[in-house]
């Protein structure tokens, strides 16, 4: 996957549109949260983080900001790391925040490197066992991973998984991720669903007139595919099929 479906331009669009630079459940304040949970652990007194699936960025500043420290994003997505680096720069953050073009499964970093490493709403993209070994390989001993990830029910009906597949995630449940993070590597600190947003948005809330604007810039097969997608996320949610869980790990 890189510029295309779910992170196209038109995906990516109404992504931002919904949740800001932070592309996932609960945005910037689930971004808060989850930073909260691992400074519990003692995350952060690091030289580096390393992002996987950075996105457009957002949590990237919101670390550096935060923590006083450098981040290393890395993400597939061309128009989100030209977003990620163009806001950075705004931010003056440029300096403490890098990005790289590269997959999760072929990270650009030496074995036992990382000291720090964050992660949300992206390795469900990838094969999340294979992905997890290849963040634990680039992990340093003791290095902390703070981890958000979408995953599914035990008992997914057909027709779930008619509307996984227009989210584009692998999902596993939150025992086999767990079970994943525990052979790759990583001592699992925590584990536990966070709170779903409240209420599931699938249209900007304070823009009515927004599925207009997005069918006259993107045409309307785009918007039939957000809305679809949207709508398809939303039921899942809804119906606890899918929950988005946060991990804190420690790499052996
Ligand atoms: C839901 S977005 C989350 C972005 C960011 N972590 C955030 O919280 O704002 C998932 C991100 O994973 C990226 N992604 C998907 N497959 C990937 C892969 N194989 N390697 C690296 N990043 C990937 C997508 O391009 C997208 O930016």
């Amino acid at each position: 996957m890189t510029d295309r479906g779910l992170y196209g331009r038109a995906g990516n669009a109404w992504s931002t549109r919904l949740g800001g630079d932070h592309f996932h459940p609960g945005g910037e304040a689930a971004t808060a949260a989850l930073l909260t949970a691992a400074r519990g652990f003692g995350f952060g007194a690091v030289p580096f983080v390393l992002d996987v699936g950075c996105g457009a960025g957002g949590p990237a500043r919101t670390l550096a900001r935060r923590l006083g420290t450098d981040v290393v994003g890395v993400d597939v997505g061309g128009e989100l790391l030209r977003r990620a680096h163009a806001a950075a720069r705004a931010d003056e953050l440029w300096l403490r925040c890098g990005f790289v073009r590269a997959t999760v499964m072929s990270l650009p970093f030496a074995d036992a490197s990382v000291p720090a490493l964050w992660s949300v709403g992206a390795l469900v993209h990838a094969e999340v066992a294979a992905a997890l070994t290849e963040v634990a390989r680039v992990a340093a001993p003791g290095a902390l991973f703070a981890l958000a990830d979408w995953v599914c029910a035990e008992d997914m009906t057909d027709e779930d998984r008619e509307n996984v597949a227009q989210l584009e995630y692998r999902l596993v449940p939150p025992v086999a991720y767990q079970a994943a993070l525990e052979r790759a590597g990583f001592a699992v600190l925590l584990a536990e669903p966070e709170p779903p947003p409240e209420p599931l948005a699938t249209v900007p809330r304070d823009a009515h007139a927004w599925p207009t604007q997005f069918l006259l810039r993107f045409g309307p097969r785009a918007l039939h595919a957000e809305l679809t997608r949207s709508r398809a996320w939303a039921s899942l949610v809804q119906r606890e099929r899918v929950a988005h869980w946060r991990f804190i790990a420690r790499r052996r």
